[in-house]
């Protein structure tokens, strides 16, 4: 078993994936400043409160920890803030990326495992997106992970930094079990929405119904978190076991439209959705579905929670708890 830094750690795909990773036995520590991850989400002995930018403090963690491999989750998501704070989000995202890749070049760590994004495709000429579709982000959160995916793929051939990264399509769900969940501050997802308008009773804005989808609203591949969480685990087993660089989609081959979503929100829960009809949001592709046919043949990952269903099961007891 092996000794892994998770950067991001006490977020929301983050704090699933150490579970996962603890769980298998290895060594897990966790890098967060706790700017918008929890606390909570993490064994205290695991957690180190420490920022991605002070590079020293950084490059002596990997040292001390004999680390083997990292995890990279630590950046700010969210589309829309990105087009108003672009410059933090260059800051943050690439800077601090690139603050941690230097640590690791000191400190001699040569296995990375990237979280990057749907949106490095922005709108994309066809779907399902293949790997090799053309990388075109049309946000500024979307250019930085392509930005430090180019940055990945030099450092692979000037330092020899073998690194995997995950294209994720939509996070969602939670594992009840282990006691995590979704709480992005502020919430702009669809799923926790969804069931926010169900406990509070304040209608939940659908954007746009005029997208050229069969119900007029857009469509996306909702994936387990322990399903992407599983992706990390496949990742990092083949970086351990010397397995070159490599870019994979992260998502079920499926896409469902928010309607489609809001029916099964109502079917598990029980209770209607109270929802309004408000105009397109800005930047908003149709639709995004991932071939993740790739993930599958290379690293033998198959999703096993991702039903929509299963998804909206998980999520909805956390949900509720979070809204009443
Ligand atoms: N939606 C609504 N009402 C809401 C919130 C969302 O109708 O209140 C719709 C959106 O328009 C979209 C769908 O629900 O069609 C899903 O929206 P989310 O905000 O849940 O997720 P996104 O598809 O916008 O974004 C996700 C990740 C991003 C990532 C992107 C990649 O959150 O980090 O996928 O495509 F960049």
């Amino acid at each position: 078993m092996s000794n892994i830094l998770v950067t991001g750690g006490a977020g929301y795909i983050g704090s699933h994936t150490v579970h996962q990773l603890t769980q298998r036995g290895h060594q897990v520590t966790v890098l967060d400043d706790l700017s918008t991850g929890f606390r909570d989400a993490v064994p205290e002995p695991q957690l180190h409160i420490c920022s991605l930018f002070d590079t020293e403090q950084v490059t002596h963690l990997l040292q001390r920890l004999q680390i083997d491999a990292v995890v990279h989750f630590a950046a700010f998501i969210a589309v829309g803030e990105s087009t108003q704070e672009p410059e933090r989000y260059f800051t943050n995202n690439v800077a601090g990326s690139l603050s941690l890749f230097s640590a690791m070049a000191a400190a001699g760590v040569k296995k990375l495992v990237f979280s990057s994004t749907a949106a490095v495709y922005g709108n994309p000429l066809s779907t399902p997106i293949p790997e090799t579709a053309p990388i075109a982000p049309v946000n500024p959160y979307g250019e930085t992970k392509a930005t430090v995916e180019r940055t990945l793929e030099w450092l692979d051939r000037c330092r020899g930094l073998r690194s995997v990264r995950l294209r994720y399509f939509n996070a969602c769900g939670a594992n009840e079990a282990a006691g995590l969940s979704e709480r992005h501050v502020p919430e702009t997802h669809l799923i926790p929405l969804l069931m926010k308008a169900v406990v509070t009773g304040q209608p939940v804005t659908i954007f746009g119904t005029d997208y050229p989808t069969p119900d007029g609203t857009c469509i996306r591949d909702y994936i387990h978190v322990d399903d992407l969480a599983k992706a990390h685990i496949a990742a990092i087993d083949h970086l351990l076991s010397g397995g070159p660089s490599e870019v994979f989609n992260v998502g079920t081959g499926r896409g469902f439209s928010v309607r489609e979503v809001l029916a099964a929100v109502e079917q598990v829960t029980g209770r209607p959705v109270p929802h309004v009809f408000g105009p397109r949001r800005d930047g908003d592709p149709a639709e995004l579905v991932a071939d993740s046919s790739k993930l599958r043949a290379r690293l033998g990952w198959n999703p096993d929670h991702s039903t929509l269903h299963q998804i909206v099961a998980s999520a909805w007891p956390s949900q509720q708890r979070r809204w009443a």
